[in-house]
């Protein structure tokens, strides 16, 4: 059952509560009002005539004086009077009212409105005088003072759901606005949970390489002081020192790799976060590593207190452009420009490689990774083909915000 509808079953549900419980309580008004006027009217009648049945004995008047006076008396209100013979016949019996002649309320109504009363005879030599109360006018009266209200309750609880049957179609559809924004969260989602299965896949690589530069780069090392430190003892005092020489060379060389795994595991610029500097060093590296390629670097306004997280996803990112330059570009020439204002903080990294079309397979981690972290700064990536030719990444990070 849609909403719309339920909301509809709901407010009919109490409208008709409320309009039941309005006409249960005004028919209960009603019916004491009939009950309290067809009795008063009864008493009237009784006393009337029985004062006049009294005055008819002291005169020693007969039945035939009485039905006569009846007859002028007519109709008295809210009672029928009947007066009957001796043998039970009906001698008279006082005329239907002229009030709203003709009409009766529905007989369920009649029923309900109906007061207990007790009709009253008073008997007469040789004849009786029947009283019988007869709400019948006070009935109609009533049925028609409370058929306006029911009606009218009805008619508005009918145009009352009419009108919210249409208005809640309008409220309850979702606007344009609210589908785009679903569509968009749906995907954000989407993406959220692709990112995290990245990161997850990321983190285990990244356990696994330590794991393998742990055992490559150090194992193998102290197998072999430990294998020199057992042949110590035993051999020539030359040899001895010959082997003191080359534990030590061996020791400088796993000091060598211990810094490199650490400094790869926690880079420099998270000891002091400085963009300019950590970026200054990581060129200097390249390029004697990569000799073969050209990198200029063009750096602008204070990059010194961009704080740790935008310095380390900006750092981050320049490792990985860099990183997918000698992976995927074929390059001879990367331009990195990082450039700091008043707002925002721009880097691009240029080359003019292959452009994109690179048939290295690798993970594709590395750009999704760079445009989370720069979106949870507020910022953005656009990395693609250069028009110039070449490959770019461009990232804007604002400068306010959760950018510490
Ligand atoms: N400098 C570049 N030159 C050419 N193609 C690139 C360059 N950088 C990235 N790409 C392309 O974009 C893809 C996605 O890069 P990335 O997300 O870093 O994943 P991965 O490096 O693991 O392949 C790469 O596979 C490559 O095809
Ligand atoms: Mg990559």
């Amino acid at each position: 059952m849609s909403l719309r509808l339920r909301l509809n079953l709901l407010v009919a549900m109490l409208n008709l509560g409320f309009l039941v419980a309005l006409c249960a309580l005004l028919a209960g008004e009603h019916r004491k009002s009939i009950e309290e006027e067809t009795e008063a009217a009864h008493r009237v009648a009784v006393q009337l005539l029985g004062t006049a049945v009294q005055t008819s004995r002291l005169l020693g008047g007969g039945a035939p004086d009485m039905a006569a006076f009846l007859q002028s008396l007519g109709r008295v209100r809210g009672n029928e009077i009947r007066f009957r013979a001796g043998d039970g016949r009906i001698a008279y019996s006082s005329p239907p009212s002229s009030y709203k002649a003709g009409r009766e309320a529905p007989e369920w109504f009649a029923r309900l409105m109906q007061p207990r009363l007790e009709a009253t005879v008073i008997g007469l030599p040789g004849a009786r005088l029947e009283i019988l109360p007869e709400p019948s006018r006070s009935i109609l009266d009533a049925w028609d003072s409370l058929l306006p209200v029911i009606g009218l309750g009805f008619a508005f609880v009918i145009v009352l759901h009419a009108l919210l049957w249409f208005l809640l179609r309008h409220l309850l559809q979702p606007t344009e606005a609210d589908a785009r924004r679903l569509v968009a969260t749906t995907r954000e989602l989407a993406d959220q949970r692709a990112v995290s299965r990245l990161v997850h896949e990321r983190v285990e690589e990244e356990r696994k390489r330590v794991a393998r530069e742990l055992h490559d780069e150090l194992g193998q090392s102290l197998t072999a002081i430990r294998l020199i430190a057992t042949s110590l003892g035993r051999g020539e005092p030359a040899a001895q020192s010959q082997g003191i020489a080359k534990i030590s060379e061996i020791a400088a060389g796993l000091y060598d790799s211990v810094h490199r795994i650490v400094r790869e595991l926690r880079p420099a610029v998270l000891e002091q976060p400085d963009l300019a500097a950590a970026v200054d060093d990581l060129a200097r590296e390249w390029r004697t590593r990569h000799p073969e390629l050209v990198l200029d670097t063009e750096l602008e306004g204070d990059l010194g207190d961009l704080g740790e997280t935008t310095t380390l996803a900006l750092f981050r990112a320049v490792q990985e452009a860099l990183t997918n330059v000698l992976k995927h570009a074929a390059a001879t020439r990367v331009a990195l420009r990082l450039v700091r204002d008043e707002a925002e903080v721009r880097l691009d990294v240029t080359d003019d490689g292959c452009g994109g079309a690179s048939l290295a397979t690798g993970s594709r981690h590395g750009l999704a990774g760079m445009r989370e972290r720069i979106a949870a700064l507020g910022g953005t990536v656009q990395a693609g083909p250069a028009p110039e030719g070449g490959f770019r990444v461009s990232i804007t990070v604002p400068l306010s915000g959760a950018n510490s």
